[in-house]
Order: structure tokens, then C-alpha cells, then sequence
């Protein structure tokens, strides 16, 4: 890969990125700037990494062919406001098909676009899982985008796990599914340790088995694609401990409480200005 990666924001998210890029040989070290503004970040990132590292974005902005903004929404406005851009600048030409991806949760594509004006640009929704190689990110495109933008995104995100592509309009709905559902099973995966503990296991081996479990049951329905209410049936016995626990879970709204779950963190994500 012989593109140029500037990342603005060298936080959790942004190394997440930049680790796994590195690893997956997406981009060669020098192949990459990174933003960021703490001086022992930095110390750190360009020890950790071999990557170019620098407080100025401006450096960063002159540098990319692929431009990462891995910064808080709250501070986009500051970041953005003083970089020169669409201007030529010295030693480099500003060229208006520089790819913008943003991570940022919150902020469309339209201030994107008038931020970054003429520029194609892609929005990403990553999740927290991200951080360890399985996340799950959605990306939409902007007015200016190509196909080959497109390609360009997914390669960075698929390096720390899978990508689908969405309209823009669909975003909120990712938030409220993929971006605050590692919430909800962490929350799911809590309760199910509190009930080991309740029926006399030792926290420890609680743990192990919630997770195992959880992660075993994403593992069997990725690998054979066999529906959820497949597996479900199939697991339930006549008058067995399964269905017993089930029917609980039934009694108290457990699957109406999800769908509910993933409709608030939709509305809140619309409100948010998502
Ligand atoms: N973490 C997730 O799971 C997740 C999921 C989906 C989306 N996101 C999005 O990802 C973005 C980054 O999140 P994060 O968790 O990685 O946050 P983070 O760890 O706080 O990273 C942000 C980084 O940007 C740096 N920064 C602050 N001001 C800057 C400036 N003016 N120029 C350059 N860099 C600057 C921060 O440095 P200081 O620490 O010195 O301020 C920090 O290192 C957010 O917009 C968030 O919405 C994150």
C-alpha cells in the first residue's frame, strides 16, 4: 500500500487503528503521521510504533493521501477551524481528492463536508471491541465519494474487524444496535456471573463461564449462519432447564427490554445530533 495515513488524535481509538494497521502490513510506518497533542503520548506512539509523530495537524493534513480524524466530537470545531485547506500549501499541494474518514460519533457528514470543503469524505461508526481486533464498524460516504474511498476505508477499519457499509440515515440506528451493544452484553454478562455466584458458584469460575458462553454462542451462529431461533429450539429439551430458564426470561420482557434497549440508544443518538 503506497498511500499516506494521517491520524489527528492519538487516543484509544486512534492507536487501536494504528496498531493493527501496522501489524496487517495496510500501511508501513512511515507511511504514517499521527497528530497528538501530549508530549508523553507522543514519546510513546513514536517508540511503540516507528510512525511520524508531531502536535501540529497541520503536518498531518499536508502529509495524508487518507486523513484518520480519531479526535472527541467536542473539540472538532477547534481541530478543524485553523487547518488550511484546500489551499496550496508549502511544499505540498492540498488536493482535493485527500480522503476525510471521521470516527467521530455525532458529527454528520454535512459538517464534514463543510468542513473539509470538495473533499470525499466517510463517516465511520466503530465500536469498542475495535480496540482488540473485533469490532464492527459501519461506514456511509459522503457527496464526494468514490468507489475507491469507499475501498480505502473499509481496508482501515477491517483491520480491526468487520465493515459494512450504510446510507448515512442509518447511522443513528448503528449507534443504537453495534455502538452501545457491547453495553448491553457487558450488562447481560454482569447479571449472568451474579446468577452463578446466586446458585453457589465462586466469582472466578462464574466469569469464565458467562464469557465462554457468550462468546461461544456468537462463535456458533457466525460459523454455521443457522438462525437464533434455531438454535434456540434446538437447545431446549421437552420440560428441560433450558426452556425453564427461558420462559423466565420471557415472563419478565427480557426481549422486548433489547428491542426497546437498542430504540432509546437510536433516539438518544438522533438527539445527540447523530
Ligand atoms: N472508543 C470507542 O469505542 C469509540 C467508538 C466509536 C466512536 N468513537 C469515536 O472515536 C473518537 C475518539 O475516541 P477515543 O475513545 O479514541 O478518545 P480519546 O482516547 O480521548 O482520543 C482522542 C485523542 O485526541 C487527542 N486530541 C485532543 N485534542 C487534540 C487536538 N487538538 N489535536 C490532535 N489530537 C487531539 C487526545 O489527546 P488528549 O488526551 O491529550 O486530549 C486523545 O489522545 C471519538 O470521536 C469517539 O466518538 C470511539
Amino acid at each position: 500500500m503506497s498511500a499516506k495515513l494521517g491520524i489527528i488524535g492519538g487516543g484509544v481509538m486512534g492507536e487501536a487503528l494504528l496498531s493493527r494497521l501496522i501489524d496487517q502490513q495496510v500501511y508501513l510506518p512511515d507511511r504514517i503521521y499521527i497528530s497528538e497533542p501530549q508530549a508523553q503520548r507522543q514519546d510513546f506512539l513514536a517508540t511503540q510504533y516507528q510512525v511520524n509523530v508531531t502536535a501540529d495537524n497541520q503536518t498531518v493534513v499536508a502529509f495524508a493521501d487518507v486523513l484518520l480524524l480519531a479526535i472527541k466530537p467536542q473539540v472538532f470545531d477547534a481541530v478543524v477551524a485553523p487547518l488550511e485547506l484546500g489551499r496550496p500549501l508549502a511544499g505540498n499541494s492540498q488536493r482535493s481528492d485527500q480522503l476525510v474518514v471521521s470516527i467521530l460519533a455525532g458529527v454528520p457528514i454535512q459538517r464534514l463536508e463543510a468542513a473539509f470543503p470538495g473533499q470525499p469524505v466517510v463517516r465511520a461508526m466503530p465500536n469498542t471491541p475495535a480496540t482488540v481486533g473485533a469490532g464492527m464498524t459501519a461506514i456511509a460516504p459522503g457527496n464526494h465519494t468514490q468507489p475507491q474511498h469507499l475501498h480505502l476505508a473499509r481496508q482501515l477499519f477491517e483491520a480491526v474487524g468487520e465493515v459494512v457499509e450504510v446510507a448515512e440515515h442509518l447511522i443513528d440506528a448503528v449507534t443504537g444496535l453495534s455502538g452501545s451493544g457491547p453495553g448491553y452484553v457487558a450488562v447481560m454478562i454482569e447479571a449472568l456471573i451474579d446468577g452463578g455466584v446466586a446458585v453457589g458458584l465462586p466469582r472466578a469460575t462464574a466469569t469464565q463461564l458467562a464469557i465462554q458462553t457468550v462468546l461461544g454462542t456468537a462463535e456458533l451462529l457466525q460459523t454455521t449462519g443457522i438462525h437464533p431461533a434455531e438454535l434456540k429450539d434446538r437447545v431446549t429439551s421437552p420440560g428441560g432447564t433450558t426452556i425453564a430458564g427461558i420462559a423466565h426470561l420471557e415472563s419478565v420482557g427480557f426481549r422486548s427490554a433489547l428491542i426497546e434497549a437498542v430504540r432509546a440508544a437510536y433516539e438518544r443518538s438522533r438527539e445527540l445530533g447523530g
